[in-house]
């Protein structure tokens, strides 16, 4: 049975409107001798200067492969945190090296798309495009401009970014729009092995973790909507009800209220440099949610136990520090019980996964984060409608 209403539109999950050339996979394996532009997410964890989890790296792989056994020069496009201007502590130089040694070829980071990669790089990465404002500029005459400088020189624009295609960004959209574009093979794998998200066994539930509840909160209100029961993690939970608290904080209020929204009864809290485990109505303005306690990891784990369908996206606590990661080994543990269809998809959601060895216990893990939750609400997916009105890929060139 599925959920009733408009819980997913089954369009956006449709592979072969993207497939630009007739088949995502077909259009790169025919490829040769071209100059392409390989947008990916390698928005990778990072534990200070190093990668915490190479997932989206390793995800990367079978694009830059084929491309590469076709001969094809590859320059990729990638974003990594969201810097303020060009943040050293952003670069993509551990992703370069990385990828370097996963491919067992030099990547060279290149630091601006006129610097040409050196001689005999078959693939070569350009820095952090968010150092470039007009990257995420609100102005669509920027975002085209940086897009027409990225496109300059380049045959075929492959779109393999799954993680980012809910992002109206220069790359994902204005890039891939004027074409010639195609989809990646992760954005092909990745859309296949969702599509139990078209027509998902309720009771559908969905837990929302990570941070940034303010930001989240039309997201939420839109799944509630939409039928999904929500889960949410310490620090969304605690957002929420802090700003349900303020005048102004009325659609806040609606997703306390909604009866599908289902509240940590305890968090895990930092109160003066003390652990200790407190009611969510008892939390004061200074303290801080670290993980869930308890009682909300039992309550959770029965609800991911009893789901039809679980979504799961962004960890329920602070992963940084051991003590903020007992909850998210509990959904953890319950994800693999769960017998329906389960879905564990984001940068640092699936590490218990893997840390657990239970990964394999999961329908999907995938590489999308927050897209996961726009494609359940049926939302537009700007990195998808690119890709659907993109000209289409040239007829291979031959070999040169
Ligand atoms: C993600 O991690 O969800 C994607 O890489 C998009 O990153 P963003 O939320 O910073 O746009």
């Amino acid at each position: 049975m599925s959920v009733d209403g408009p819980v997913v539109a089954g369009s956006r999950l449709a592979l072969d409107e993207v497939a630009g050339a007739g088949g995502a996979g077909l259009a790169l394996d025919e490829l040769a001798g071209a100059a392409v532009l390989a947008r990916l997410d390698l928005n990778v964890p990072l534990a200070g200067r190093a990668i915490a989890d190479d997932a989206r790296v390793r995800a990367a792989l079978p694009t830059l492969r084929r491309l590469l056994a076709g001969e094809n020069r590859v320059l990729a496009v990638a974003h990594l945190g969201r810097p303020a201007g060009a943040e050293p502590r952003l670069s993509l130089a551990p992703v370069a090296a990385a990828l370097a040694r996963l491919l067992g070829t030099d990547v060279p980071l290149v630091r601006d798309r006129d610097e040409r990669p050196p001689r005999g790089a078959r693939v070569a990465l350009l820095e952090n495009v968010r150092f470039d404002a007009r990257e995420t500029s609100a102005w669509g005459a920027e975002r085209r401009a940086l897009a027409d400088e990225l496109r300059a020189g380049a045959d075929l624009v492959v779109s393999d970014a799954f993680g980012s295609l809910h992002r109206p960004h220069a790359s994902i959209a204005e890039l891939v729009e004027a074409g010639p574009a195609t989809a990646g093979a992760l954005v092909a794998t990745e859309l296949e092995l969702l599509a139990p998200l078209r027509a998902p066994p309720a009771p559908l539930v969905v837990v929302v973790g990570g941070t940034r509840a303010r930001e989240k909160l039309p997201l939420l209100e839109r799944l509630a909507a939409a039928g999904a029961t929500l889960l949410l993690g310490a620090q969304i939970a605690e957002g929420v009800a802090r700003a349900a608290a303020e005048p102004d904080g009325e659609r806040a209020r609606r997703v306390l209220a909604h009866e599908r929204t289902l509240l940590p009864p305890d968090l895990l809290v930092d109160d003066a440099g003390r652990l200790r485990v407190v009611a969510l109505a008892d939390l004061r303005p200074d303290m801080r949610a670290i993980d869930l306690g308890p009682r909300a990891c039992a309550r959770f784990g029965g609800r991911i136990r009893a789901a039809g369908t679980v979504v799961w996206n962004g960890p329920p606590g602070f992963q940084h520090a051991p003590a903020g990661r007992r909850g998210a080994e509990a959904l953890a543990v319950a994800c693999a019980d769960a017998s329906g269809p389960t879905i564990v998809g984001g940068g640092t959601t699936s590490m218990p996964l893997r840390a657990l060895r239970l990964a394999d216990r999961v329908t999907h893990v995938s590489t999308g984060g927050t897209v996961l939750l726009h494609l359940l609400a049926g939302d537009p997916l700007p990195g998808l409608d690119a890709l659907r009105s993109a000209r289409r890929a040239p007829a291979p060139a031959p070999a040169r």
